[in-house]
């Protein structure tokens, strides 16, 4: 791998485990961390861009090749059981929500990538502390730190640009319709920086943080599994902004020189034109309440089967559609991340704290992805002096992510545990497992042993 350093942070007992569980040495360990999303949710699988950062909690997969096409996979934590499967193009899923399915969708990613030119299965032993259904990213970590595995068992080099580009579609394995934050993050992370993300083409950029501030991570102790309970809701949200753009397209008529691919689309073919016009634009078809297929398909002026099939909507999804307020979470937070960019590159502390701030008014008015929990730490948070705060990633339960000045972080860490942590023991006995501050990490990692 072109992109390995070493890796001298954790801890050998996976190295160890690994030889005592498959009687032989491992010949490689990878890393791969989970992110938090500091601003533009929601918006990667839009083509439009988002501003994460690498946390320092991940996932490390020890491994060593095998002569055969056979992937045997383990993991430290027992809940998580043993799983073998073959590596070909296509391969058959466990049960819907079994963990092997993530090391299944890097494998048949890569296989379709490689042409099947991937001779090599692999042992490998998995041990991650990133908590999973907090909105973290455990999942795309393990699927970045299982195609890191199998590419090293295969000796086969892929730019981690390539891999970013490739996995999240690899991803879609398990169903969710993800966008592409989660892998490039996990790949590309800079140590000490955010990024700002653009999609289709990847393009990455290192930012600064904000000196003298910390940010601080909130777990909602609410699970939100994406390819669990969260994953319906999740696809909602991408096919009502799938059907947002038929019905601009409608609106824009002949003014619009192609068809919408994403709402990115917008920002190249009418450069210079704030976002949000395209909202006045749209509530002019449609009124701001969730629509029928029938009625969409009425006002694009073709039948509902033939729109149900061009933007494959499955029947799971329901018929209710709300397009007016997805379209303006989306893209008014394309436009917040532009305003936080500049914020981060002009050390504006409280305004970058205001754009969280709206983002999150955002995500739980027009998005609709909080809940009860999460807007209770996002008020205890402003009320401990946070400079911004909100929920971070898929939403639906998982974390919020707060700016603190570091004058005040002890006390606002005691304020939240005093008012969320302490009233929950039951579900959260170690507090400190439950908000986290951290600096921004590296991205994955391959070592050779
Ligand atoms: C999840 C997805 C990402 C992104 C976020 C929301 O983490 O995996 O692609 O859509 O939700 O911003």
């Amino acid at each position: 791998m072109t992109e390995a350093t070493s890796i001298d942070r954790r801890p050998t007992r996976v190295v160890d485990e690994f030889a005592r569980r498959y009687g032989r040495s491992a010949a490689f360990i990878v890393r791969a961390p989970g992110r938090v999303n500091l601003l533009g949710e929601h918006t990667d699988y839009n083509g439009l861009p988002v501003l994460p950062m690498a946390i320092d909690r991940d996932i490390v997969i020890a491994g060593a090749a095998r002569a055969d096409r056979v992937v045997m996979l383990q993991n430290i934590e027992a809940q998580f059981g043993a799983r073998d499967y073959e590596v070909n193009e296509d391969i058959a899923p466990f049960a819907a929500g079994d963990w092997g399915n993530y090391s299944k969708a890097a494998a048949q990613g890569l296989m379709r990538y490689c042409g099947g030119q991937l001779p090599h299965g692999a042992e490998l032993l998995v041990d991650g502390n990133i908590p999973s259904g907090a909105g973290l990213s455990s999942s795309s970590a393990l699927v970045v730190g299982n195609a890191l595995a199998l590419l090293a068992a295969n000796d086969v080099d892929v730019r981690y640009i390539t891999l970013a580009e490739l996995l999240p579609a690899a991803e879609r394995y398990v169903g969710t319709l993800s966008g592409g934050m989660d892998q490039a993050t996990s790949l590309l992370a800079q140590p000490g920086h955010a990024l700002r993300i653009d999609f289709f083409p990847l393009r990455v950029r290192t930012l600064p943080l904000l000196r003298g501030y910390s940010i601080v991570v909130c777990h909602s102790l609410v699970q939100a599994e994406k390819s669990g309970p969260a994953k319906r809701a999740y696809n909602l949200r991408v096919i009502e902004c799938r059907l947002a753009c038929r019905v601009l397209e409608r609106a824009l008529g002949s003014g619009l020189p192609r068809p919408l691919q994403t709402l990115g689309d917008l920002v190249t073919l009418f450069p210079g034109r704030p976002l949000v016009e395209f909202v006045s634009l749209i509530s002019t078809q449609a009124p701001d309440r969730p629509l029928s297929l029938a009625q969409i398909a009425a006002i694009i002026g073709t039948a509902p089967e033939r729109l149900r099939s061009e933007c494959h909507i499955t029947a799971d999804l329901g018929d209710r559609f709300a397009l007016m307020r997805r379209l303006r979470h989306v893209l008014c937070e394309a436009e917040r991340v532009d305003q936080a960019e500049e914020a981060l590159l002009a050390a504006d502390a409280p305004g970058f704290g205001r754009l969280m701030d709206a983002s999150h008014q955002s995500c739980r008015d027009d998005y609709e992805i909080s809940c009860v929990e999460l807007e209770e730490l996002v008020r205890i948070a402003k009320e401990a002096g946070a400079a911004g705060a909100r929920l971070t990633g898929a939403g639906f339960g998982g974390c919020t992510v707060n700016l603190v000045a570091d004058a005040e972080v002890q006390t606002f860490l005691r304020r939240v545990d005093r008012s969320f942590y302490h009233a929950r023991s039951a579900l959260a006995p170690d507090i400190h497992r439950c908000r986290f501050i951290f600096k921004p990490h590296s991205g994955a990692e391959v070592r050779r042993l």
